[in-house]
């Protein structure tokens, strides 16, 4: 479906809960792109907060009723991760774009029949990697382009926090709840480290071996930590991600041949051989806050692009492809003891990119 540039984009908001509120609503509300014109949540407390923030915009309970009522350009999915797919597939068989929260889908069986039916309906469904839009990784990747460290050989990424975020800290949050977060921290966490490693190294990975555990919330259904590790031609990724920390920090640190990057909450450092460390301080802390709405705002550029511009279309739900295959691979792994399992499926290429239709 291609669309023109004369007027606003509708959208609607289906799942208005923390991250619509504070990640989605401020960006939507000043981009003039873009106007949101309706709001679905079975919730009735939410469809309150969403007549407050957007009294123009009629509200839903049910999906069904949304599609039926409004004819609309996208939705915008920010519901728990194991409606996402549902979701997602009515909105392409309405012929509806679609931006949606991470993880886009938790199996690959879904995410191959969610990339058939946007091929059929050639619609967009694009999955919020906003982590790549924060300042700090945008800089490390213009280090990176510059080649003033060198080819990266390592990438080490760790998410650090002491709970789930939502919830009062004692496991009373969906993200505990396997039937509707669809796993623990690999899945919450894990997602964004796997674009972002994707992001920064820019290859494909070739294995990938996972342990998970529960250290903290040992009687929810999920994992609270996880190690991964995936390797690509000449580069392996380190990730450790846990809800069970004393502390709340992200860090990442790329060795590269002559030079390395490190990141550390708001400061990032660059240091070459021979030459003093060049550190830039940024505003904002990586771990300030879990709904990032500059980091969405930044987003909606490329979203916009791959609506107006079919030729643009396909590389996001790659990235997304690429990390719905690691997820179910890292959880495979776990639960062969860490075994190195091969990356070695070809992805098809996305129909309609590429086309000019
Ligand atoms: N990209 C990021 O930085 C980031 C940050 C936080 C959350 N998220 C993601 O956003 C999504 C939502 O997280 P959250 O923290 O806002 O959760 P939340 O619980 O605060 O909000 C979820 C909302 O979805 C609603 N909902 C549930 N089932 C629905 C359905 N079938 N149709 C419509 N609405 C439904 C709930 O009533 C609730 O209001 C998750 O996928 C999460 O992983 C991403």
């Amino acid at each position: 479906m291609t669309i023109r540039r004369n007027r606003a984009l509708r959208g609607a908001i289906v799942g208005f809960g923390n991250v619509a509120v504070h990640g989605h609503v401020p960006a939507w509300k000043t981009d003039r792109h873009f106007t949101i014109l309706a709001v679905c949540d079975p919730n009735e407390a939410q469809l309150a907060v969403a007549a407050e923030l957007l009294p123009n915009a009629r509200r839903y309970q049910s999906i069904d009723d949304l599609f039926s009522n409004e004819r609309l350009d996208f939705v915008d999915v920010a519901t728990p991760p194991a409606m996402h797919g549902e979701i997602v597939l009515k909105a392409a068989a309405q012929r509806v774009h679609v931006l949606c929260e991470k993880p886009l889908t938790l199996s690959v069986e879904e995410c191959n029949r969610i990339r058939s039916a946007a091929s059929a309906a050639r619609v967009v469904v694009f999955t919020n990697h906003n982590w790549k839009y924060a300042p700090i990784f945008r800089t490390a990747k213009r280090v990176l382009r510059r080649g003033e460290v060198g080819r990266i050989t390592h990438l080490e990424l760790q998410t650090l926090r002491v709970q789930p975020p939502g919830g009062s800290g004692n496991g009373d949050t969906w993200r505990l709840d396997p039937a509707q977060a669809g796993g623990g921290i690999l899945v919450d966490h894990g997602w964004h480290a796997f674009y972002l490693a994707l992001y920064v190294l820019d290859a494909q990975p070739v294995a990938v071996s996972a342990r998970t555990a529960r250290r903290k919330f040992v009687t929810s259904g999920v994992e609270d930590t996880a190690n991964c590790t995936i390797d690509f031609d000449g580069t392996t990724a380190e990730i450790f991600l846990t809800w069970a920390a004393d502390e709340r920090r992200n860090t990442a640190r790329l060795t590269g041949t002559q030079g390395t990057i490190e990141i550390a909450e708001r400061t990032l450092v660059v240091r070459v051989a021979e030459r003093a460390p060049v550190e830039t301080v940024f505003a904002q802390p990586l771990s300030a806050g879990s709904y990032h709405p500059d980091w969405f705002a930044a987003l909606l550029d490329d979203f916009r692009e791959e609506l107006y511009e079919p030729k643009l279309r396909g590389s996001n739900f790659r990235e997304a492809e690429t990390c719905c295959r690691l997820l179910e691979l890292a959880y495979r792994s776990s639960g062969a003891d860490g075994a190195r399992l091969p990356f070695r499926e070809t992805l098809p290429p996305v129909e309609g990119a590429g086309t000019g239709d």
